[in-house]
């Protein structure tokens, strides 16, 4: 395993620092689309490993990127999907997206993400799925009318929101009555009530919290050489310190502090209360 050096572990906490959020998230986003050119990355997280059970059958552009795929066919399997409309705040490349369009059969599919350079990503690279379609936007001001969609999807993105509060605000506002939202994230141990306080706020009733940290370290393992080699192939030198920690990959500080539960991932099933 690569051993980490001090720098690495300096810029490792900087990444995930609320002064790079202001800084330079965005161009980090924008840069991975330009530097990804071919689509090859297409999810951004860290993935889900069933520890027991049976296996997705998928589709080979969605076989290679398995571990993600897990996560959010997890994440979606807590709520009826078939024939509804559903939000996606914070697709990203819109690798999940793509996937439950296709195969969980919602009615419409919308996709939403703050940076531009993804929506227009997304848009050429997906632009064949009918029922799916994407729209740049603000977790903090979504731009839809009330009770327009039946479940709201939020994977790895509430981390970067300023305020957590007036997110859920909006979630419950596009929702319809009774509507689900869906949340997996993956807090520090030691900041669990920045993330339980909104939540114990909000107009939401928790159907479910769920601690799916081991099925994402698994997932970790079995994708980390897969993750070094893209790293390896996309980015450049002096941005692989940032890669492999964003990445996730075994020996990042990310890493290590789910090995020693230092970091949780949780996953949340919310109903609107009305
Ligand atoms: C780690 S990526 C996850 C992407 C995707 N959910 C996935 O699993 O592949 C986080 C995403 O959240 C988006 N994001 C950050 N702040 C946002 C905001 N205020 N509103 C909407 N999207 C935001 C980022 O642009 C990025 O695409």
């Amino acid at each position: 395993m690569r051993r980490v050096n001090t720098l690495e572990k300096a810029s490792a906490q900087f990444f995930y620092s609320a002064i790079a959020e202001r800084l330079f998230t965005n161009t980090w986003y924008s840069l991975v689309t330009k530097l990804d050119k071919n689509g090859e990355e297409t999810f951004m997280n860290y993935g889900f490993a069933e520890l027991e059970g049976t296996k997705l059958e998928l589709a080979p552009r969605f076989e290679v990127h398995r571990c993600a795929v897990q996560l959010y066919h997890h994440v979606l399997s807590h709520a009826a999907v078939r024939g509804k409309d559903v939000l996606e705040i914070g697709c990203g490349r819109g690798g999940g997206a793509s996937y439950a369009a296709a195969n969980l059969h919602p009615r419409r599919y919308v996709g939403l993400d703050i940076n531009k350079t993804a929506i227009a990503f997304d848009r050429r690279f997906y632009g064949e799925q009918k029922n799916l379609e994407f729209i740049a936007g603000d977790a903090h001001a979504l731009p839809f009318g009330g009770d327009a969609f039946d479940v709201a999807v939020n994977v790895e993105s509430s981390h970067h929101y300023r305020d957590l509060s007036a997110f859920l605000g909006e979630v419950h506002r596009v929702l319809k009555p009774g509507g689900t939202f869906l949340m997996a994230c993956f807090p520090r141990k030691n900041e669990l009530s920045l993330l339980r306080e909104p939540l114990g706020r909000s107009r939401f009733t928790c159907v479910l919290e769920e601690d799916i940290t081991p099925n994402v370290l698994r997932a970790l393992e079995i994708d980390s050489a897969r993750r070094e080699d893209a790293i390896g192939r996309l980015c450049p030198a002096p941005l692989r310190t940032f890669g492999r920690e964003f990445a996730g990959v075994r020996g990042s500080e990310l890493y290590e502090s789910f090995a020693s539960g230092k970091r949780r991932y949780l996953n949340f099933v919310l109903q609107k209360k009305t």
